[in-house]
C-alpha cells in the first residue's frame, strides 16, 4: 500500500526517519518527501510544518505526487478534554476546523460556507487498529480533534471549544488534512498524543513532553501499518 505520513515538526518526522528504510528523497514546494519501506508498505515522510496551510499543500502534494491510498498525521495535541492527562492518545473519529466561524450565515463553528464540510471523519479501518495496537499503561480513546492556527493556551478558550464543538483535543493541522482528503475521497487518521492540558501551563509542558508525544504518537502508527495487509481494504466495497 501506499501511504502517506505527515507530521508538522522535525522532533515527530524524525521518529519515522530512524525507524523506516530509506529509499529516496525529492523536493517538491520546499517539502523535502521521504520514500520509505515499512513491513511491504512504500511510504512517503514529510515534515509538513505547522499550521492549516501547510498541512493542506503537503496533503494535495502527497496525493497527488505519491498516489497515496491513505493519509495518516501524528504528533502532539492539548487536551480540551478535561479526563485526558498528558501522555494519553487520543485517535481522532473526526477533526473539526475550531478557527472557521461565519455567524451571520447562521452557521454552526467549523461549517465550511457553501459546503456540507463540518466534521471530517477519518477512516473506521485505520482508527479500529490504532485503538487495538496503543500502549496498555496509557489511556487510548478515540475523539474528536480540534484544529486551528493558533496555539491555545487559555483556560476559557480551552472551555468555550469544548462546550461548542465537544472536542478532545486541540491541535493546528488535522482538519486541513482531513478536508484535503475528503476533497479527494482519500482515507485518513490523525493520532495525537497530549502534551499540554492547553491553558497558562502549556508554553513549558509543550516543550517537555513535544518529543515524547512525538514518539508515542507514531509508534501507534508504525504499529498499525507493521499489522496491515498490503492489499487490505481500507474503504467499504461498493464505494
Ligand atoms: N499542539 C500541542 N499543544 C497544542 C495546543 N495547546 N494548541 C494547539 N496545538 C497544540
Amino acid at each position: 500500500m501506499s501511504l502517506a505520513i505527515i507530521s508538522a515538526m522535525d522532533v515527530e518526522m524524525e521518529q519515522y526517519l530512524e525507524h523506516c528504510a530509506l529509499r529516496a528523497s525529492t523536493e517538491r514546494a520546499g517539502l523535502t518527501i521521504h520514500e520509505a519501506h515499512w513491513h511491504g508498505h512504500d511510504l512517503a515522510l514529510v515534515r509538513a510544518g505547522v499550521g492549516k496551510v501547510n498541512a493542506a499543500l503537503c496533503t494535495q502534494i502527497l496525493i497527488d505526487a505519491f498516489d497515496a491510498d491513505a493519509v495518516l498525521c501524528t504528533g502532539s495535541a492539548g487536551a480540551v478534554n478535561p479526563a485526558l492527562d498528558i501522555g494519553d492518545i487520543v485517535v481522532a473519529s473526526d477533526c473539526v476546523h475550531h478557527d472557521v466561524q461565519v455567524d451571520f450565515m447562521g452557521l454552526p463553528r467549523g461549517q465550511i460556507p457553501f459546503t456540507e464540510h463540518r466534521f471530517f471523519e477519518t477512516n473506521p479501518v485505520l482508527r479500529r487498529r490504532a485503538l487495538k495496537v496503543g500502549p496498555t499503561d496509557r489511556r487510548v480513546q478515540a475523539g474528536r480533534v480540534l484544529t486551528g492556527d493558533t496555539f491555545v493556551e487559555d483556560e476559557s478558550q480551552r472551555g468555550r471549544l469544548r462546550d461548542e464543538l465537544d472536542g478532545d483535543c486541540v491541535e493546528m493541522e488535522g482538519a486541513a488534512v482531513g478536508q484535503v482528503c475528503a476533497m479527494n475521497d482519500v482515507p485518513y487518521l490523525v493520532v495525537r498524543a497530549i502534551s499540554d492540558h492547553a491553558d497558562g501551563t502549556s508554553d513549558l509542558d509543550f516543550g517537555a513532553f513535544l518529543e515524547e508525544a512525538a514518539r508515542s504518537s507514531s509508534g501507534i502508527v508504525l504499529d498499525l501499518l507493521g499489522g496491515l495487509d498490503s492489499d487490505e481494504r481500507l474503504v467499504p466495497p461498493g464505494r
